[in-house]
């Protein structure tokens, strides 16, 4: 199942990140995809919010994974810079973790994730309007029925 929404401003970004905070389990996998400032990072940040996750979350650019720990811990990643810091990286440790794994420019790394994630893939639109594709594995199926809603 594939949907797309129109978020017509941050507001709107933060109800989307909250109906799917009310949605995570452990395991869950969400990619996100999209040029810079398309959003990728407001996304997680108002997810993390929704969580209940106390700490700030800001961009994980130069460390590519951060955790961020709640009553189901967030583990954010940045891979676009994988490539320059080699890809020896032990992914296993969250991917398959007890929290949520955010990882941006998922792309990259897509060869070494399972396929069942949730992935949102954000467009520019204007300065304050983003659009996002939004498409999952079956798992995901009744998260996505819920946004569309
Ligand atoms: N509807 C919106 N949703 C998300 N971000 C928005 C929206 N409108 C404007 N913005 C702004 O766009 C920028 C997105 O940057 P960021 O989330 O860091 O992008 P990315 O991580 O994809 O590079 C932020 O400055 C944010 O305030
Ligand atoms: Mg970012």
């Amino acid at each position: 199942m594939k949907i797309d929404i129109r978020l017509n401003s941050e507001k709107d970004t933060e109800k989307l990140a909250n109906i799917i905070a009310n949605e995570v389990f452990p395991g869950m996998i969400i990619g996100l995809s999209g040029d810079l400032g398309s959003g990728k990072t407001t996304f997680t940040k108002y997810l993390a919010k929704s969580m209940g996750i106390k700490d700030n979350l800001n961009s994980p650019t130069f460390t590519i994974l951060k955790t961020y720990e709640g009553k189901l811990n967030l583990y954010h990643m940045d891979v676009y810079r994988l490539e320059d810091i080699g890809y020896d990286y032990e992914l296993d440790d969250f991917i398959y973790g007890e929290g949520v794994a955010v990882i941006e420019w998922y792309p990259y790394i897509k060869t070494m994730l399972p396929n069942q994630i949730l992935s949102l893939t954000f467009s520019f639109v204007d300065e304050f309007t983003r659009d996002v594709s939004i498409e999952g594995s079956d798992q995901y199926e009744e998260i996505i029925q819920k946004i569309s809603h």
